[in-house]
This record gives structure tokens, sequence and C-alpha cells, in this order.
């Protein structure tokens, strides 16, 4: 078979992070959004935090990697899936959103996208291998269990239909 020129790690992770970067301004967009509602606002500010930490777990891990590692092939399905990340219609999903139930439905299905998928990869492949230089990164399980916690705080669709988004 021919050898052909696989993308790095170094290379996935840039793709990886430009994806979380995306998604934390989509969630700094919808405290804007809601900025008249303090426990909306709260909800996305969360939510904006832990994409933040996202971000910056990317960066630790990847510093604390040796550098042939770095440079190292990734594997190409994943590396093909953090391209696609970068393809998706954040920014005009963002533009449509009227009420707190559009915020809601598009961040649910962000969160169960292949951004997550490709963040969760990352985690469990290369954390294990740094694990000794890094030390706090349990920022995951919280952040899901908030989107998955909304309805219990925000009442069913008809109720966060209710809640407009606000342009200024
Ligand atoms: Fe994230």
């Amino acid at each position: 078979m021919k050898e052909t020129k696989r993308d790095t790690v170094e290379e996935l992770f840039r793709l990886a992070r430009a994806a979380e970067t995306e998604v934390r301004i989509f969630y700094r967009g919808l405290r804007g959004l809601f900025a008249h509602d303090p426990a909306a606002a709260d909800f996305w500010n969360r939510m904006y935090e832990d994409e933040t930490a996202h971000c910056r777990e990317l960066l630790l891990i990847h510093s604390a990697l040796p550098s042939a590692v770095r440079r190292s092939p990734a594997d190409p399905v994943i590396v093909e899936k953090a391209r696609r990340n970068l393809k998706l219609p954040i920014r005009q999903d963002f533009r449509s959103i009227r009420n707190l139930d559009d915020a809601y439905t598009i961040a649910h299905d962000l969160e169960n996208s292949e951004v997550m998928t490709v963040f969760t990869f990352i985690r469990e492949k290369y954390i294990p291998l740094v694990r000794r230089r890094l030390f706090t990164l349990s920022v995951l399980e919280d952040h899901l269990g908030r989107i998955m916690d909304f309805s219990r705080r925000f009442g069913d669709a008809t109720e966060r239909r209710m809640i407009r988004a606000r342009r200024r």
C-alpha cells in the first residue's frame, strides 16, 4: 500500500482548539442574548466558562506532550472529524436564535456533536501520556451534566420559547 503523508498530532490539536473556540464564542454570544434574564445568562456563562476550560485543557495537554508525539501522525479518522467540525454552521445557527428554546436546541446538538467526540478522543488518548505533568482535568462531567439539567431548570419547550433573545 502506498504511504501517504498523514496529519500530525499537532495538527489535530490545532483543529480541535479551533472548534472549541467557535463553541466558546457561541456560548459567549448566548450570554449576551439572554443578559436580561439572570438565570439564563448565568447558565450560558457557565457553559462559556466550561468551553474556556476545554480550550485551556487542550493547550495544556498539547504542551505537555513530548515533541516526538506531537510530530507523529494522528488517527486519520479523527482528524477528518476534527476538520468537518470546522464546517459546522455555528455562526449561522447563532443568528437564527429567537428564544431560549432555539438556543437550547442548538446547544444540545453541539454537545452531542463530533466536537465532543474529538475532545473526548484527545482526552482519552493523550492524557495518559502526560498525566503526571497535569493536575486538574475533571472538566467534562459537569459540563455534560449542565446541559442535561437544562429542562429541569428552565421548563419545557413552551416555557423556554417565552424567554426571548434580545439583540441590541
Ligand atoms: Fe467543549
